[in-house]
């Protein structure tokens, strides 16, 4: 299962182009639909989400309920593109919009413009943007129905938010009541009052997401060769998120500091399974899942466009000048929890698909299941 998509931020609307979806899945709008709310919630977010209401149009690949194997498209209606028709022209306009010039420092806008010859930062900013995740987490949305026929979940928590911290423990309906999606109500009302105070001083704020995913088989990815290996297929996919900036395996920056004896999770045997006393190692090992809970926690920036801009200089001209503001967010981490999701959820679809097959979804699920009754019970294995 592989996905791309296209789309500027205020264009008319957002491309997924999900591949590689094995037939035979039930799938519904509302599947999608849900995630898509559910990445527009949040306390800190800018006047956007109050213009859109994300919803998929399935154009491809879905017939009367069930994939056909065929490739999965899916639109995303910008509807703030009516306010923007003449600056997103495609075609020439007889009064072309006034270029953006002022570059944003913490944004793509300088090196993209150089990269690209571009003269009008417009052109970064329309795909640099993270209205761009809609379209991930839509298809996010289909991995994750696909990982629910085999028992998986994959849930996120906000940690973290600017120096607010709490322990997440991925209590689905309090996270869900959060507008933090923080469990520790204490701490979601310091982190609430963090982002009323950053957003009055003109400034942004960062944090850490956690995302966790149970149900997922031991043996996804592969200990053979670097590129098979899941954890940095997955690092990889959570650090592409805007504003990403480091992605950590369970508790890994802490367990750098500890002695080996206290970071290894001991292997044990109970009721003909094996199990682990703790999981520090995050549901991985040597680059494949090992049965446990996958859990990852990745750290966002602050977000870069500041109210009260930082000084920068003029891509024309190269004189000082205040960086471009343009309607921002003051903190997207519940958001960024819904991201990370849906970039989870399709490495780990990927790698189920490459290791069951990924032609017929009854397949698919029936060879997860013999492949669970080998590994277990233990004592039980064939020719052991
Ligand atoms: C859900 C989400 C929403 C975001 N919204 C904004 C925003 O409103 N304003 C902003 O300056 N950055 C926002 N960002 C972050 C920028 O898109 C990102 O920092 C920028 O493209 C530069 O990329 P980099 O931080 O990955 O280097 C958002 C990120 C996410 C995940």
């Amino acid at each position: 299962m592989r996905f791309l998509t296209a789309g500027e931020s205020h264009g008319p609307g957002l491309v997924a182009l999900i591949d590689g979806v094995p037939a035979g899945l039930a799938i519904a709008p509302a599947d999608i639909d849900i995630d898509l709310r559910r990445r527009q919630l949040g306390y800190g977010r800018g006047g956007r989400q109050k213009i859109e209401r994300d919803a998929a149009r399935i154009t491809s690949g879905i017939r009367h309920g069930r994939t056909t194997g065929a490739p999965i498209a899916l639109w995303i209606d910008n509807r703030d593109a009516v306010n923007w028709e003449r600056v997103m022209s495609v075609v020439p306009v007889a009064e072309p919009p006034d270029a953006v010039t002022r570059l944003r420092p913490g944004h793509a806008d300088l090196a993209a413009a150089l990269k690209y010859d571009l003269e009008d930062v417009r052109d970064v900013i329309e795909r640099a943007s993270a209205r761009e995740t809609a379209a991930r987490v839509a298809a996010g949305a289909v991995a994750k129905v696909l990982l629910r026929a085999i028992g998986a979940e994959v849930f996120s928590e906000t940690e973290a938010i600017g120096d607010v911290a709490s322990v997440p423990t991925f209590d689905r309906e309090r996270v869900e009541a959060s507008e933090v999606r923080c469990s520790d109500t204490a701490a979601a009302a310091r982190m609430v009052a963090a982002i009323t105070a950053a957003r009055e001083a003109g400034d942004t704020l960062g944090g850490i997401v956690a995302v966790r995913a149970g149900g997922i088989p031991a043996g996804l990815g592969s200990h053979t060769q670097w590129d098979r290996k899941i954890d940095g297929r997955i690092a990889q996919a959570l650090m592409s998120i805007q504003a990403a900036k480091g992605v950590m395996f369970a508790d890994a920056f802490d367990a750098a500091h500890e002695r080996g004896s206290r970071v290894h999770d001991p292997i044990a045997v109970k009721d003909t399974r094996f199990v682990r006393s703790r999981n520090r190692a995050g549901g991985l090992e040597g680059g494949v899942t090992n049965g446990e809970d996958v859990v990852v926690r990745v750290a966002f920036k602050p977000i870069s466009t500041l109210m009260d801009p930082l000084p920068s200089a003029d891509l024309k001209t190269g004189a000082p000048a205040p960086a471009h503001v343009e309607r921002s967010d003051v903190c997207v981490i519940p958001a960024a929890g819904v991201v990370a999701e849906a970039m989870l959820a399709l490495v780990l679809a990927d790698a189920l698909c490459e290791k069951f097959g990924g032609d017929v979804a009854a397949d698919l699920v029936a060879a997860v299941e013999r492949y669970r009754t080998r590994l277990h019970p233990i004592d039980q294995r064939p020719g052991k």
